[in-house]
C-alpha cells in the first residue's frame, strides 16, 4: 500500500514531543485523519488521507444533532525489530459494524476498515512509540455527516480514524463505586454499541463516584440495581475460590476485545472462566466466605487495572491483591509488543513503504 499522492511525505515528530512515557493518553494527535466517505447512492469512496485540523464537520449534521455516530478503540505496537502491528483490527472492524448495525449506520466492510487503519498508521509510522514504550491508539469513527437538522436516517456517512501517540498505562490499582441509582444501559438499549450516548450517560456516574473519592463508577443493572455489569471503559473480572467470573455479554455491555483475550488467556493457562451474573450481594458473600480472590478490569486503553475494592455507600467490598492481574498484563503485553510467537494471529503486520 502506498500513501495517497498528495501527501507523499511522512510527517517527522515535532521537535517538542514528549517521551513516551510523558504522553500520557488522547492528547497527542496525529496530523492526518484516514478517511472514507459513504453515499447511499454511491457505496464507499476510496480511502483518503486529511489534515486532521482542516477535517469539515457541519454542526447541523446527524452526528452533532442526534448522536449518529459510533466508534473504535484499537492499537498499533511496534516490536522489537522496529516492524509495525496493529492488535486485533478484525475483532474492532466487526465491532463497529455491530455497532452501526444498532444505529442503523452503514456497516464499513472489514477490508475497507483494515485498509483504513494501515493507512493511518502508515503515514503516523514516526508517531509509534519506541519498543515496549506505548502504542499509538487509532480512534475510527463513523458518524452521519450530512447537513439537515430534521430527525431522519441521514443519506452521507464518514468513517474517520484519528490517532493518537500514548503511553503504557501505568498498573493502576482502583477503588470503584456502585453506582445505585444513575443507569448506564438497559436490556435492548445501546448498552452493547460503542456510542458517544453511553459515554455521555455515563459521565454524571464518574462524577458522583469521583466526588465520593473512588477511581471510577461500576454499572449496575437496570432493574434491581444489584448486578455488576462493567466500570466506565473497562469491563470486569473476579475470582472466586478456583474460578474467575466475569458478567456475561447480554446486550447491556461492550464485548471488549481485551476481555475476549483474557477468557482465552485465562482458560490456556488452566482456569476456569464463567460468564455469569455476578451481585453485590454475591461478592459479599464470597468474601465473607474467605472466596474472594482479585479483581480486575480490562480494556483497551486501560489494559488490565487491579480493583482494589467496590463501595455502594453502604459497604465496601475489598479483593485480594493476588499475582493474576499483574501475571495477565505481563502476558499481554508481550503478545501486544510481539515478544512472543504466542497468538500471533491477534497481530496485523503493517508494512511501511519506504520510498
Ligand atoms: C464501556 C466500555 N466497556 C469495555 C471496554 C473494553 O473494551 P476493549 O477491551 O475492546 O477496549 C471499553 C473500551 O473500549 C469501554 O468503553
Amino acid at each position: 500500500m502506498r500513501l495517497p499522492p498528495q501527501h507523499p511525505l511522512r510527517p517527522a515528530l515535532p521537535p517538542d514531543w514528549p517521551e513516551p512515557e510523558a504522553l500520557g493518553f488522547g492528547q497527542y494527535l496525529g496530523p492526518y485523519l484516514a478517511e472514507a466517505q459513504h453515499r447511499d447512492d454511491g457505496g464507499w469512496a476510496a480511502p483518503s488521507l486529511t489534515p486532521r485540523t482542516a477535517a469539515p464537520v457541519a454542526v447541523a449534521c446527524g452526528a452533532v444533532q442526534y448522536g449518529l455516530s459510533v466508534f473504535e478503540g484499537l492499537k498499533a505496537f511496534r516490536a522489537a525489530d522496529g516492524s509495525i502491528h496493529l492488535f486485533r483490527p478484525l475483532a474492532h472492524a466487526r465491532r463497529l459494524q455491530a455497532s452501526a448495525r444498532r444505529l442503523g449506520l452503514p456497516e464499513p466492510p472489514e477490508e475497507l476498515f483494515l485498509l483504513l487503519c494501515r493507512l493511518a498508521v502508515e503515514v503516523h509510522a514516526e508517531y509509534v512509540p519506541p519498543h515496549g514504550r506505548g502504542s499509538l491508539y487509532l480512534r475510527p469513527t463513523l458518524f452521519a455527516d450530512e447537513e439537515g437538522l430534521g430527525l431522519r436516517p441521514a443519506t452521507r456517512h464518514r468513517l474517520s480514524i484519528a490517532v493518537t501517540a500514548c503511553s503504557d498505562p501505568p498498573l493502576k490499582a482502583l477503588r470503584l463505586w456502585a453506582e445505585p441509582e444513575l443507569i448506564r444501559a438497559a436490556p435492548g438499549g445501546l448498552g452493547a454499541a460503542k456510542t458517544g450516548a453511553n459515554y455521555a450517560a455515563g459521565l454524571g456516574g464518574l462524577r458522583r463516584a469521583q466526588a465520593r473519592g473512588y477511581d471510577d463508577v461500576v454499572w449496575l443493572d437496570a432493574f434491581t440495581h444489584t448486578q455488576l455489569g462493567e466500570a466506565g471503559t473497562m469491563n470486569l473480572f473476579v475470582q472466586i475460590g478456583d474460578e474467575v467470573v466475569t458478567p456475561p455479554l447480554d446486550g447491556t455491555i461492550l464485548a471488549g476485545v481485551t476481555r475476549d483475550c483474557v477468557i482465552q488467556l485465562l482458560r490456556e493457562g488452566g482456569v476456569r472462566v464463567t460468564e455469569m451474573a455476578l451481585g453485590l450481594d454475591d461478592l459479599a458473600a464470597a468474601e465473607s466466605a474467605g472466596l474472594l480472590g482479585t479483581a480486575f478490569g480490562t480494556g483497551t486503553a486501560a489494559r488490565i487495572a487491579r480493583i482494589v475494592s467496590i463501595g455502594d455507600g453502604v459497604r465496601e467490598i475489598r479483593f485480594r491483591d493476588t499475582v493474576l492481574a499483574a501475571s495477565l498484563a505481563a502476558e499481554l503485553k508481550s503478545i501486544q509488543s510481539g515478544d512472543t510467537a504466542r497468538h500471533a494471529a491477534w497481530r496485523e503486520t503493517v508494512s511501511i513503504s519506504t520510498g
